[in-house]
């Protein structure tokens, strides 16, 4: 349950970790699921790229429809401010075809400054970003790249109830962690992953957080509170799996400091998504974290929708062109008023 008043972890407390940072990982094939170890680098895009080396090849074996045959040939938006935004014949061409799984590299780009200078994460010459089709796919691959049936998914409560449509055939994974008003309890955390560790059976492998504006509660985690969860998390070897939709919306004048700021360790997951600044139906968003997990979700993105709608990526992308971060907040100040 989550009680009004916030519990004090002063410096002297049972609670202070003393765990000592190891170095930053870079590998974490150790917190893989089953299947997500046996899987393979896509032949496809295997393929594709050695294509992309032969001029003049035709990959076959990716299929890729005539575009000249594309019933649609242009489009221009109108935004609210009054901008144009205009898909030319060349573009539209391009949005309509195949692209690759990363994403759509001006709008990656343009996600990896914003990245930068919102969140400074440490170790960022070793992260990476993956455009997804929101936060909620984001959810689903996640717990399909980490969790086996017998493994413990830790989530605060209350919480968002769309992690239990990746997780509710083996409701038995989930463990819940009480709350306070800063964000989730420390000693109530430690308790639960000291039992999830003696257990014979899984690992506590991922703790899901909606740490700003969560949903349902509207509680802003404090810093102090992120700050000893991540310990914690560091000390029991887990991956945080920040999803942040709400982020850009919070109240105060200065954001919180997110999970991934913390992230020294490579152990976050961070969630972005534009489903609540931009639109819910364009379904666009995107994870950043250590790369090999994120080239891991890359795979599960091949296995399933290849990659997100490039037409939706490229109306990003051309509706932000600066990607200055004083714009960014300045619009989504104004949509909070
Ligand atoms: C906490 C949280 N996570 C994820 C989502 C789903 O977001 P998306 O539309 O990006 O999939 C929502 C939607 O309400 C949410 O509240």
């Amino acid at each position: 349950m989550m009680n009004g008043e916030p519990i004090s972890y002063g410096a002297n407390s049972l609670l202070s970790v003393t765990h000592l940072r190891s170095p930053p990982k870079m590998n974490h094939s150790h917190l893989l699921s089953d299947v997500m170890q046996l899987r393979q680098p896509s032949f496809v895009a295997t393929f594709g790229q050695i294509a992309k080396e032969i001029p003049d090849a035709i990959m076959l074996s990716v299929g890729s429809p005539n575009a000249t045959l594309f019933p649609f040939k242009e489009m221009t938006l109108t935004m609210r401010n009054g901008q144009d935004i205009t898909v030319d014949e060349f573009m539209m061409k391009k949005c309509l075809q195949y692209g690759s799984a990363k994403g759509f590299e001006p709008l990656l780009e343009q996600l990896k400054i914003l990245t930068k200078k919102l969140h400074e994460p440490p170790q960022w010459e070793n992260k990476d970003i993956v455009v997804l089709a929101g936060s909620q796919m984001g959810i689903g691959l996640v717990f399909e790249m980490l969790v086996n049936p017998e493994d413990f998914v830790i989530t605060p409560e209350p919480t968002y109830p769309g992690i239990f449509n990746a997780l509710q055939p083996l409701p038995h994974q989930l463990v819940s962690v009480t709350c306070d008003s800063e964000g989730v309890r420390p000693d109530d955390l430690k308790d639960v992953l000291e039992k999830c560790r003696s257990s014979s059976k899984g690992k506590p492998k991922v703790m899901y957080v909606n740490p700003s504006g969560n949903n349902p509660t509207g509680v802003v985690w404090s810093e102090s509170r992120r700050r000893l969860v991540y310990e914690i998390a560091c000390q029991y070897d887990i991956i945080i799996l920040e999803d942040d939709p709400y982020y850009l919306l919070e109240f105060s004048e200065t954001l919180t400091p997110s999970f991934l700021h913390l992230d020294s360790e490579n152990r976050v997951i961070r969630l972005d998504s534009f489903s609540k600044t931009v639109s819910a139906g364009i379904r666009l968003g995107y994870a950043t974290g250590s790369k090999d997990l994120i080239e891991k979700l890359r795979l599960l993105m091949m296995c399933t929708i290849n990659h997100v709608s490039l037409v939706a990526q490229y109306l990003k992308h051309e509706s932000s062109e600066e990607t200055n971060i004083d714009e960014e907040l300045k619009c989504t100040a104004k949509r909070k008023t």
